[in-house]
C-alpha cells in the first residue's frame, strides 16, 4: 500500500510481514512498516532509510517516485537499524547525495558502518537547523531519548508536515490497518519508548509551537485528521496518567490454583462495578500486551506462586519489564500462593516499592495451594480496597 501525502511528498516505506519478532522481542502478527519519505523540490532529499530486510523493495520505490532524478541529501533522524539499515547501500548507489543528522548521530555511524566510509557526506545539525530544499525547508528538532539519545524529528514548513521519527508510531503493516490506532500506537508506545515520558513531554512542548497538518511516523499511518486525538493521547501515555478506570489482573499459575484465585477476584471486581477487568496469563498471553494495560488502567492486582523462594519466573519478568518502563502512579494488590512457605508477596512487594508512586493495597491475599471458601472473603476485601 502506497500512501498519498501530497504532491511532492511521497510515501516510499515497505511493509515487513516475515518477521517474526520486532527488535527481537515484540510479537508483530500483522507484521510492521519502515516508513521512508522522498520530498521532490529544486532539491531532492530521503527521509531516513529502512530495515536492511526490506532494501531493494525501498529502493525500488525510490526509484519510481524518483523518475530519473537523483536524490541530494538524505536526512536520517534515528539510526536504529529497523530505519538506518540501508543507509550504506544507499550511499553506495547515490555517492553524491549529503546526509543530514545529529551530532550524536554522526558518533554512531562508525558504530555501525565500519566498512563504508561516509567521510564528508555527513553534515552533523542542531537544534533550529534548517535546509531548504526550493519551496520546501527542512527545520530540525531534537529529541533524544525519544527513543535513542540521537533521535531528531524534521518539520517541514511549507506543507505544516512533522516528521516524527519513532514518535506516534505503531506495530502493523500499512497494508493491515484497519483504522484502530490506539490499540497497537499504545502497545508500542509503552514497550518501546514507555521509559522516557519526561523526553516525550519535552518534545510534545516543542511540537505545541509548530503548525502540524500532517504526522509522517517512522512507524504506522500517516496521520492526517484529528490530530489532536493522537497528540492528546500522547501527552496521558508521558505522563504516565492512567488512560481508562480499569483494573488489570495479571497473574501466573502453575497448576491452577493462583489462576483459579485470579479468575474469581476478576469476577469479584465486575460484580462491584469495576468499569473495565483485563485478565492477563503472564506465562501464555503476550508480555507486552499485558505491559501496555499495566499503563492502560489505574488500578492492577498481581498474582502469582511462591517458586524456589522466589516468585513464579513469569511474574518477575513481568515486573521486571514494568520497573524497565518507570511504571508509577497506580494502585496495586497482591495475591500470593504457597503450599508450604508462602513468599512471593513478600518478594512482589519488594519490587513494587521500588517504583515510584505506587499505592500497595496492605493485606497480601495468601492462598495455601487452592482457594477456599475463606479466601474468598479476602479476596472480597482485595477488591473494595482496589476500587475505592
Ligand atoms: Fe523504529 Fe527506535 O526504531
Amino acid at each position: 500500500m502506497v500512501e498519498f501525502i501530497s504532491d511532492n511528498i511521497k510515501y516510499i516505506g515497505v511493509d515487513d510481514l516475515d518477521i517474526d519478532l520486532f527488535e527481537g522481542q515484540y510479537k508483530v502478527p500483522e507484521g510492521v512498516s519502515y516508513n521512508s519519505y522522498l520530498i521532490l523540490d529544486e532539491k531532492v532529499a530521503v527521509m531516513d532509510t529502512v530495515d536492511a530486510r526490506k532494501t531493494n523493495e525501498w529502493l525500488a520505490n525510490l526509484e519510481k517516485e524518483l523518475a530519473g532524478r537523483t536524490p541530494d541529501y538524505l536526512v536520517v533522524q534515528h539510526m536504529e537499524p529497523d530505519h538506518a539499515g540501508s543507509i550504506a547501500v544507499f550511499a553506495e548507489k547515490y555517492p553524491n547525495a549529503q546526509i543530514y543528522c545529529s551530532t550524536q548521530a554522526v558518533k554512531m555511524f562508525a558504530q555501525f558502518f565500519e566498512e563504508a566510509d561516509f567521510g564528508s557526506k555527513l553534515n552533523p545539525v542542531k537544534e533550529g537547523d534548517t535546509l531548504a530544499l526550493g519551496q520546501h525547508t527542512l527545520t530540525f528538532v531534537m529529541a533524544p531519548m525519544v527513543h535513542w539519545p540521537e533521535v531528531m524529528v524534521t518539520y517541514e514548513q511549507s506543507e505544516k508536515v512533522l516528521f516524527a521519527a519513532d514518535g506516534f508510531g505503531k506495530f502493523g503493516a500499512l497494508c493491515k490497518y484497519d483504522g484502530d490506532w490506539a490499540c497497537e500506537a499504545r502497545r508500542y508506545y509503552f514497550n518501546i519508548v514507555g521509559k522516557y515520558g519526561v523526553q516525550v513531554q519535552n518534545l510534545l512542548k516543542k511540537a505545541a509551537g509548530l503548525d502540524i497538518k500532517t504526522i509522517c511516523p517512522l512507524h504506522g499511518p500517516i496521520l492526517t485528521e484529528n490530530l489532536g486525538y493522537y497528540i492528546g493521547l500522547y501527552d496521558t501515555w508521558s505522563k504516565y496518567e492512567p488512560e481508562n478506570e480499569g483494573v488489570l489482573v495479571a497473574y501466573a499459575s502453575f497448576h491452577g490454583g493462583t489462576a483459579e484465585a485470579a479468575k474469581k477476584l476478576a469476577e469479584i471486581l465486575k460484580e462491584k462495578g469495576a468499569k473495565k477487568v483485563a485478565v492477563a496469563d503472564l506465562c501464555r498471553d503476550d508480555m507486552h500486551e499485558a505491559v501496555e494495560d499495566a499503563f492502560r488502567y489505574n488500578a492492577m492486582v498481581v498474582a502469582a506462586p511462591t517458586y524456589d523462594g522466589n516468585m513464579a519466573p513469569a511474574m518477575h519478568d513481568f515486573l521486571h519489564h514494568l520497573q524497565l518502563k518507570t511504571y508509577q502512579k497506580r494502585r496495586v494488590g497482591i495475591i500470593e500462593n504457597g503450599s508450604w512457605t508462602p513468599l512471593s508477596g513478600k518478594i512482589m512487594r519488594g519490587m513494587l516499592e521500588e517504583m515510584k508512586n505506587i499505592e500497595i493495597i496492605d493485606t497480601i491475599v495468601t492462598i495455601k495451594s487452592r482457594m477456599k471458601k475463606a479466601d474468598v472473603a479476602n479476596l472480597e476485601q482485595l477488591a473494595d480496597a482496589i476500587l475505592k
